[in-house]
């Protein structure tokens, strides 16, 4: 079961990857929109997070105030995607609410790390 959750670990951070990759790829050129990469991304990091929210292997001690909040920066990145596709297929900027999707991604990720 431990290799188990390191292999869940393993998904969540490539997921990790893909999401801050994509946005990055996307940031450096300037084009404040979402692509694919970025929803492939956030799934993997909700999916393999809500697993991992899972209390294996026995013994294990989870934070659960921690990973709601996880949860529901995560989400709000996902609320975000719609506001930049909207504000897309309007002819409105998006630079806003695409440089708010890449804070979010860092907080997240500043949460796992230094909440204990
Ligand atoms: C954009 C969204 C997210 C980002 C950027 C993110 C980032 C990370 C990173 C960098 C780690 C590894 C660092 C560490 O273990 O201290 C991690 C671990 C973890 N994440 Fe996330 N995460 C996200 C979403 C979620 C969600 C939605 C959940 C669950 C509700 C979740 C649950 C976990 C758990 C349980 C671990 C610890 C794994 C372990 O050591 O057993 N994550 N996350």
């Amino acid at each position: 079961m431990t290799i188990l959750r390191e292999a869940l670990v393993l998904v969540h951070l490539v997921g990790f990857a893909l999401l801050l990759g994509g946005w990055a790829a996307q940031a450096i050129r300037r084009a404040y929109t979402t692509t694919l990469l970025f929803r492939i991304g956030l799934g993997i990091m909700i999916g393999s997070g809500l697993l991992l929210a899972i209390p294996f292997p026995a013994g294990i001690q989870l934070d659960y105030v921690k990973l709601a909040v996880k949860l529901v920066v995560a989400l709000a990145i996902g609320g975000m995607f719609g506001v930049v596709i909207t504000r897309e297929r309007g002819g409105k900027p998006t630079a806003g609410p695409f440089w708010t999707i890449g804070a979010l991604i860092l907080l997240n990720a500043v949460i796992a790390v230094f909440w204990h």
